[in-house]
């Protein structure tokens, strides 16, 4: 039986910052951005914008298409979590009136958990392949003011729905996995932004392509001439560039720079936004599909990474007729119609966001179908923005 990605789709926030912000009021060389890491702007939320707003508009239109009757399952997956106890998703399933009879539940372990959650999907379905799985990726990244890691700061949430017969990606079943307790990046329970020893965690991100892709041989996986397109987690678009040229070298690749060029259609997306955790190689998946043709019959290897860290190498198929399901217009409109913000509003907006305590309204801000309204005795209030 074929189990994978029946529909896919993606919200970010509705504000963006140019990174030529950044460059000309820090007096750094804009190429630095542009070359060195890959990146261009960054997708940033309004005080009304969360991980659960962004999760709902990126699922709404799947809700829309397909109906709700047989999602029994929403996995939601962020490291970037509203509540120590309740699940992200259960805040969505309510702002989406999604029926009662649903598990719901939140994953973690950084910009990993989503691929987790896609394959207990897989399995879930494989199990009752009457049923849908629903899994939510959906993070914002933030690090400190004039950090290194700065630059690469982003977010934004994708959506997609999993079955049997699937009209994206069949996932197929070989698997490459590592998993090695590191300090290359963590956020803990009392910070807001994360910490980060970045070329470390450059490094740790390197290696592991090459462990998992030695368990994906092992696996029985297909060899690289076999893959026709590789996604990789993009923390910045140039960490698939270094990523790929490492794993060009473990399997001996003869025309390196032909091989790093089919990269570029992964990349578009991410370049746009910015670091978004767990949905990035979702984004880069969708960027394949959205900015590429004649993909039915491709073979697509995918390369999930969690700092802490967990990694990731798998493969699907895209099927006859995929072109169909896709919402190339609606991802377009989701970069194209956020409001750009300057250098001043952008550090005043990342500084007030610790000041957010105890119970507060939001101004409405976004431009999106849903808003997360303020905090009234402790609790979260989301509601629809019309
Ligand atoms: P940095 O130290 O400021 O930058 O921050 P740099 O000096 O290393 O320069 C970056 C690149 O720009 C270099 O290219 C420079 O040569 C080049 P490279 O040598 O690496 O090819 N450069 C220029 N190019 C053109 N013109 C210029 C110029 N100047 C310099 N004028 C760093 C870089 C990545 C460390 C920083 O952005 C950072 O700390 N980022 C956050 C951590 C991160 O993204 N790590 C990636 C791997 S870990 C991961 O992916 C997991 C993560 O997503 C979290 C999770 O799992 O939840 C982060």
């Amino acid at each position: 039986m074929k189990i994978g990605i029946h529909d896919i789709a993606a919200a970010t926030g509705s504000l963006v910052l140019d990174l030529a912000e950044i460059a000309t009021n820090t007096g750094t060389d804009l190429a630095k951005f542009h070359r060195g890491i890959g990146q261009f702007e960054m997708s940033i939320n309004t005080v009304d914008e969360d991980i659960v707003t962004m999760a709902a508009r990126a699922a709404k239109p799947i809700l829309d298409r397909h109906g709700s009757d047989n999602i029994r399952t929403i996995l939601f997956a962020t490291e970037s979590g509203v509540d120590q106890s309740k699940s992200a998703g259960v805040f969505l399933h309510g702002l989406l009136g999604l029926p009662g009879n649903c598990r719901v539940v939140e994953l973690k372990e950084a910009c990993y958990s989503a691929t987790a959650a896609l394959q207990f999907a897989v399995a879930m379905v494989a199990r009752k392949p009457e049923e849908k799985v629903l899994v939510i990726a959906s993070d914002i990244a933030r690090y400190e003011l004039d950090s290194s890691g700065e630059p690469t700061q982003g977010g934004g949430a994708v959506a997609m729905l999993v079955s049997a017969d699937p009209a994206l990606f069949e996932i197929e079943p070989a698997t490459g996995l590592w998993t090695s307790d590191v300090m290359d990046f963590w956020r803990p329970n009392d910070r807001s932004t994360a910490v980060v020893d970045g070329h470390y965690s450059m490094q740790v991100y390197l290696d592991s392509v090459g462990k998992a892709w030695s368990d994906f041989q092992q696996a029985g996986g297909n060899s690289f001439d076999e893959i026709d397109y590789f996604c990789y987690h993009q923390p910045f678009t140039r960490m698939a560039v270094k990523a790929h040229r490492r794993l060009t070298e473990i399997c001996e690749v003869e025309d390196v720079d032909a091989s790093v060029a089919t990269l570029e259609p992964t990349m578009i997306y991410n370049r746009r936004l910015g670091n978004s955790y767990t949905a990035s190689v979702f984004f880069a998946l969708l960027s394949l599909l959205d900015n590429s043709e004649n993909l039915a019959g491709k073979r697509v290897g995918l390369f999930s990474y969690g700092s802490g860290a967990v990694a990731e190498f798998f493969t699907g198929i895209i099927p006859e007729g995929y072109e169909k399901h896709l919402r190339v217009a609606h991802h377009a409109e989701m970069l194209d119609q956020r409001t750009n913000i300057d250098y001043a509003d952008y550090r005043a907006r990342h500084a007030a966001y610790d000041e957010l305590t105890g119970s507060y309204e939001t101004e409405r801000q976004t431009n999106g179908d849903y808003r997360f309204a303020g905090v009234v005795d402790h609790k979260r209030q989301y509601r629809n923005a019309e």
